[in-house]
């Protein structure tokens, strides 16, 4: 099930994420007023809707979301969280035994565009906040498309939760105004990493819209994409299927 660890070309943004992870989850709390958690819990339910035998939680991070599938996951559902970052993952896996779901979940570092797994693995692949990461302005976004493809059953689905674009213009602006004066500043104050923030801010402001999103889904072979609105939209749910 599990393949050795392929070479990969230079991963954009594994410095920054080295570099985050001591104040990481303090810092998604006070930006997104805790609601984050919220959102997590939302795409776990909706990764085990099927009952899933087999979950990757895709740049996994600390691991909130994984550890929140295997909390509410049936027994023997085999977790497996994936991230390049060595340091959030050992904050992953200190997380995972305080809620105790260690022994059902496991954590392997390795890269979104070079998956060490073989293929038709996975029921369904979950990612939260990493998406955004994998497609904008990455190069090797392509290559992670057709990696989840191939690591996921056929019929396998594929759950985004991200930030998104507001539909409607003024609830978009004050969301961008927002992200610009109260996101990035305590961000970066709290976290003392200033180039990590300032590219959460850009990243989230110039994102794609959730359209923007189902065609990628489409053109890298997803069918029956779906979208879920959060927060007037600011953040979303999308699910696809292989
Ligand atoms: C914004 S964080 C989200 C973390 C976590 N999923 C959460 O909900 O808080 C993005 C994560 O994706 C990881 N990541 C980004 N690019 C990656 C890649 N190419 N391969 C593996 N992990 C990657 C980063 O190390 C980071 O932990």
């Amino acid at each position: 099930m599990e393949n050795p660890p392929r070479p990969t070309t230079p991963q954009p943004l594994h410095g920054m994420f080295t570099a985050v992870p001591p104040r990481y989850d303090f810092v998604n709390r006070i930006i997104t007023l805790g609601l984050d958690k919220r959102w997590r819990s939302l795409a776990a339910r909706t990764c085990l809707e099927d009952n899933p035998e087999t979950v990757l939680d895709l740049g996994c991070g600390t691991g909130d979301l994984t550890v929140n599938i295997a909390c509410l996951a049936r027994k023997n559902t085999e977790i497996t969280g994936l991230d390049f970052s060595q340091p959030m993952l050992e904050i992953a896996e200190q997380k995972a035994a305080k809620a105790g779901v260690f022994k059902s979940v496991r954590f392997i570092q390795g890269n979104a565009t070079a998956l060490p797994f073989s293929d038709a693995y996975f029921d369904c692949v979950g990612i939260s906040f990493a998406f955004r990461n994998l497609t904008y302005k990455n190069p090797l976004a392509q290559a992670h498309f057709a990696e989840v493809t191939r690591v996921l059953k056929p019929g396998g689905r594929y759950v985004i939760v991200e930030s998104s674009q507001p539909e409607n213009p003024v609830i978009r602006a004050l969301f961008n105004l927002y992200v610009r004066v109260f996101v990035a500043p305590v961000g970066i104050l709290v976290s003392r990493n200033r180039g990590a923030y300032r590219y959460l801010a850009e990243s989230i402001t110039r994102f794609y819209t959730p359209w923007e999103v189902r065609d990628m889904l489409k053109a890298a072979g997803f069918r029956d994409v779906s979208y879920r609105p959060l927060l007037f939209g600011a953040t979303g749910i999308h699910v696809a299927f292989k």
